[in-house]
């Protein structure tokens, strides 16, 4: 009885100021029409401007006044840190940082060279379809170049994952030369890229395969792997933003070991190189799942590996994570916000191991069930940036309406307008 008692009242004050959202509830943005006060406890956080969502915090929750933008807290924060004795500044930087704190690293996907190629690490390079005006024969494909610009510019993104088979790149010649034409195509959008100032992940997506059979473990041998990256890697050694993605999703992989052998000798042939300090992602087993890392030995046998100074600077987990309900990303609706099961936990560990993660594959939807989780999911994320280098989206690029968690923007003739996901979250 006293619940519906509650609900009764609720309807019968029936108007958005009595309204009080709960916690990561939805509070604010353009055309937000529903309640503006978070719950005790909880802050009215602007994300962006289309949506604002209640998020943890302490001292800030309930009534009129609740409402404060992330920019503001954390003006505040800087304040205090600067204005207090030692001792006192960082005790107070951290717990405003538990709630005003922002990752480091923002973007989307730009699929498309990497279409055609399964989770057998099979890549039909006649399946490709690159986001690259230009691209032979039709030179009328999707506007990457003009998709990252609006990206970086409108969104405050700064980061662009760009997926490629390694059949294309060699022109299916296993550990030969990067092949002048398809390497040159790929390399386009790679500039694309640079040329917006964001970071830009090359990202070899084989599941660490090649036609079926697993690189060191029965299929392509580590040289050949190598091969591949160390041309990359003198190709863009004297570029900083380039963040170098050993291996999309491996899975199924035999020995764990075997595997973080492999992936040491790419990253000692990388910065061998010359490409010295930039960013190398390390892939962990079970599709680089962020609920899998440790609990599969991913993390224990890929902390193995170190830079040629015995280092691990710059050498990041890196993780995917779905919403949907068996975790495939193939579903529009969104069951789970990951926290408890897989970032929390990841969290914990990375700290205690001193170690960082970025999640390189996350999304849903473009529905109401996704723009709540995923939110959540990227405040858990934002709350914890310490461990957390940031997040990007799939995927924008070469999808168009018809697939579930299109990301693409649209071209209206004049300007770019975003998916519902992309504004509710992943832009800030
Ligand atoms: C994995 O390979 C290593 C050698 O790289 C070997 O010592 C170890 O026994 C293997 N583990 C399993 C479970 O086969």
């Amino acid at each position: 009885m006293p619940m519906a008692s509650l609900v009764t009242l609720a309807l019968l004050a029936g108007n958005a100021f009595a309204q009080t959202q709960t916690l990561w509830g939805q509070c604010g943005g353009q055309g937000w029409s529903g309640a503006t006060n978070c719950a005790s406890g909880s802050c009215c956080s602007t994300r962006n401007p289309w949506y604002a969502q209640c998020t943890p915090g302490a001292g800030c929750g309930g009534g009129v006044g609740s409402t404060m933008t992330t920019t503001s807290v954390a003006a505040k924060a800087t304040t205090s840190s600067v204005s207090t004795p030692a001792q006192t500044s960082t005790t107070s930087t951290a717990s405003a940082s538990a709630s005003t704190s922002r990752v480091r690293f923002a973007g989307v996907n730009l699929a498309g060279f990497d279409f055609g190629c399964g989770t057998d690490g099979t890549c039909d390079t006649s399946g490709i379809y690159p986001p690259v005006r230009n691209f032979p024969p039709d030179y009328n494909h999707p506007d990457g170049a003009g998709q990252m610009r609006h990206f970086y510019n409108d969104d405050n993104m700064n980061i662009f994952r760009l997926p490629v088979g390694w059949q294309y790149l060699v022109n299916n010649n296993l550990g030969g030369t990067l092949d002048a034409t398809n390497f040159g195509y790929y390399d386009q959008l790679v500039q694309d890229c640079l040329s917006t100032g964001a970071y830009c992940i090359v990202d070899i997506h084989n599941y660490a395969r090649w036609n079926g059979a697993i690189i060191g473990q029965g299929g392509p041998t580590n040289d050949q792997f190598v091969s591949v990256w160390k041309q990359l890697a003198q190709k863009y050694a004297s570029e900083p933003r380039i963040w170098f993605s050993i291996m999309n999703e491996p899975h199924d992989i035999p020995n764990i070991s075997t595997w973080a052998a492999t992936v040491q000798a790419v990253v000692t042939a990388i910065r061998k190189a010359g490409a010295t300090s930039q960013f190398i992602s390390l892939p962990g087993n079970n599709w680089q799942s962020a609920a899998a890392l440790v609990s599969d030995g991913s993390a224990a046998a890929l902390s193995k590996v170190k830079n040629p100074d015995g280092t691990t600077t710059n050498l990041i987990f890196d993780v995917h994570r779905y919403l949907d309900s068996d975790n495939s990303g193939t579903h529009t609706e969104c069951v789970t916000n990951n926290i408890d099961d897989s970032f929390a936990p990841l969290a914990t560990w990375l700290r205690q191991n001193k170690r960082q993660a970025i999640v390189t594959e996350t999304g849903g939807g473009n529905t109401a069930s996704c723009e709540q989780y995923l939110c959540q999911q990227i405040e858990f994320l934002n709350q914890n940036s310490d461990v957390f280098l940031g997040y990007v989206g799939w995927a924008a690029g070469s999808f168009d309406d018809t697939y579930e968690l299109v990301e693409t923007p649209i071209w209206n003739g004049n300007g770019w307008t975003d998916r519902a996901l992309v504004k509710a979250c992943l832009a800030r």
